[in-house]
């Protein structure tokens, strides 16, 4: 969603907030602003539209130095998109940038009206930073401490105090924030990619801390006002990988990157040959003391998800339901101590997956997590973490993190079903063997751009089309359907392929484009009938076979071939298929691939 930043130290903060703010514009990006202190009291820019707007009109306004400030990229929630509505927002002696939802700002609202204080944008954050300043009496702790009590929601607050130049006090319930103390100053953000410039090394802020930036140090202190030191984290990826490279658009970028992320996942867990857990502290008692599996994950995660069912019913009978985490949370479910609730987040911190992962712990479930982001809220709260290795992925259109995901549910399946015994040491050594090749297949799979390219060429012009297959290549088709949509606007539907005929082949006649997977042999027959159906009421089909397949070639317009691969497997070859149709057909629709309209990439609203 929003992406923060604050700065304070001895270097040009302006320069810092920009660049800060560049870095995190994929969050969410319909208009931005940066406040700091000038000799004459704090100054606040605002632009609609992109950050590039904001610089400009930065440069313009003036050239006024600055050594401590904090900048803000707006995805609107509450109000319009406008100027007014933009952060950061100021009221008296407060000025604020804020990411999450303050849940109760109309009523908070209504009490300030009754002392005659009116906001002037339409927002819930301005209606926060009023709320900071009603309890400020020079004292800006004790005023945050005050505050908060009255704030209902998911808040990340940077806060300026007009009497406290050079300082920058910080909150957070539930939205992240990162920081770290550096030679340059201090400096504050939403995510790492706005730090890792000035340092590898950083802390997740806790929740309901108060952190004070000054140019020489951060200090944190509880709402007892008790000093804290925070756990200091790592990250081993570094500028290089937050920029794009020579690559036109993250998204090809981040595709290209999936044989080294994949890598980076899958070798570390492999000791001996089998899969190894050991040095993530996952005991197998996690496997063995459950009889039944939920996952839960939103988007692109919860499509890695509904693999993962398939991969662990497959290898262990245990049962596995995947649900939507915003679903899941309202449904009552049904949870105790023998299930293992497994999230899956790239961010960790998409708000209605921590909201299942917390209800899950409440409920005495056991909880696993497969993350992304090293230290965000979903990894450290759950009992146990498996790390995905994708490093930063910048493109809202999730590729890498995606495909990664798919290890780890592979690799949870296998150790799953060896510590259970429902696979034998020697299936388990085939199957792991066969994990480890996945980055020299994928990278053999990159080189299929060339024969999507003039597909996509055809598809640009499509105003909807459909995704169709059986068993693990219905599972894709959820998420070649969300790829294709994010980023090239075209309708799509996942359908499976044999509940087409019950109501949906309605919509399938002269030239409606149909992208048939059909890369699972023991489905191989039906799907080809499925492909009859629609060809025979005019779809031109574009299908996504396994090697070895005989296809007829009056079966299909456009024929996909796989390179060889075990079936189980070919997931990872059919996502580079899927998420090159979607790149190539945004694409040449002259669309932006990387910042789509109304998407952000780490969603921490309900
Ligand atoms: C947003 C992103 C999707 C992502 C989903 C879940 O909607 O645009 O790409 O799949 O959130 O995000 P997570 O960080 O939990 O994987």
């Amino acid at each position: 969603m929003c992406g923060i930043i604050g700065f304070t130290g001895n270097i040009n903060a302006k320069d810092v907030l920009l660049q800060g703010l560049k870095a995190l514009e994929y969050r969410g990006y319909d208009s931005a602003g940066i406040s700091y202190f000038t000799e004459n009291g704090i100054r606040t820019i605002k632009a609609v539209g992109k950050v590039s707007g904001l610089a400009d009109k930065v440069a313009s306004a003036s050239s006024d130095t600055a050594k401590c400030g904090i900048g803000h990229t707006r995805w609107a929630t509450h109000g319009g998109v406008s100027e007014t509505n933009c952060h950061p927002h100021r009221f008296g002696k407060v000025t604020l940038i804020h990411n999450g939802i303050i849940e109760n700002y109309k009523e908070l609202q209504d009490e300030l009206a009754k002392e005659g204080k009116e906001p002037v944008s339409q927002t819930d954050s301005e209606i926060a930073a009023m709320v900071i300043d009603s309890c400020y009496k020079n004292n800006p702790v004790r005023a945050i401490k005050k505050a908060v009590k009255k704030l209902h929601g998911a808040y990340a607050f940077c806060i300026m105090f007009e009497d406290h130049p050079g300082s920058i006090y910080a909150i957070r319930n539930g939205s992240p924030l990162v920081a770290t103390a550096t030679k340059e100053g201090a400096i504050i953000a939403s995510d790492m990619v706005a730090l890792i410039k000035y340092s590898k090394d950083y802390f997740v802020l806790p929740e309901h801390h108060i952190a004070h930036l000054t140019a020489k140090s951060i200090n944190i202190t509880d709402l007892d006002q008790n000093e804290i030191e925070p756990d200091m984290l790592h990250v081993n990826w570094d500028m290089a990988a937050a920029r794009k490279g020579g690559y036109e658009y993250f998204m090809l970028k981040e595709i290209h990157e999936q044989p080294e992320s994949l890598h980076n996942t899958i070798s570390p867990r492999i000791k001996d040959g089998l899969p190894d857990f050991s040095a993530d502290n996952i005991p197998d008692s996690l496997f063995t003391d459950i009889n039944r599996i939920v996952i839960t994950a939103c988007g692109t995660a919860m499509h890695a998800g509904l693999i993962g069912k398939n991969m662990i019913e497959r290898f262990s009978r245990i049962p596995v339901t995947v649900d939507i985490a915003s679903e899941f949370r309202y449904q009552n479910p049904i949870l105790d101590s023998s299930t293992l609730v497994i999230t899956i987040s790239q961010s960790g911190e998409t708000a209605d997956t921590l909201a299942a992962l917390r209800l899950a712990k409440e409920n005495g479930a056991k909880t696993l997590s497969i993350v992304n982001v090293k230290g965000s809220s979903i990894a450290r709260e759950s009992d146990y973490v498996l790390y995905t290795h994708a490093g930063p992925e910048i493109a809202v259109a999730s590729t890498k993190a995606y495909t990664v995901q798919l290890a780890a549910v592979y690799l949870v399946s296998f150790r799953f079903a060896l510590a259970k015994g429902t696979l034998t040491e020697d299936e388990t050594r085939k199957l792991a063997a066969t994990l480890l090749e996945m980055p020299s297949f994928v990278e053999n799979m990159l080189s299929c751009d060339k024969a999507i390219e003039p597909i996509s060429n055809k598809l640009k012009k499509t105003k909807s089309l459909f995704f169709i297959g059986r068993g693990l290549d219905y599972a894709l088709s959820c998420e070649g359907s969300i790829k294709l949509k994010e980023v090239s606007y075209i309708h799509s539907e996942a359908y499976a392929a044999g509940e087409l005929k019950h109501g949906t082949i309605s919509l399938i006649t002269d030239n409606v484009p149909v992208i048939a997977l059909a890369t699972q042999e023991n489905v191989f027959a039906k799907m080809i009938s499925n492909i009859r159906e629609v060809r025979s009421r005019g779809a031109k089909v574009i299908m996504v076979a396994g090697t070895g397949a005989q296809v007829d070639a009056s079966l299909c317009d456009h024929l996909i071939t796989l390179p060889p691969v075990n079936d189980l497997f070919a997931p990872f070859g059919a996502a580079i298929v899927l998420q090159y149709i979607a790149y190539y057909t945004a694409t040449a629709r002259g669309l932006n691939v990387d910042q789509p309209r109304n998407l952000a990439k780490s969603v921490t609203v309900e």
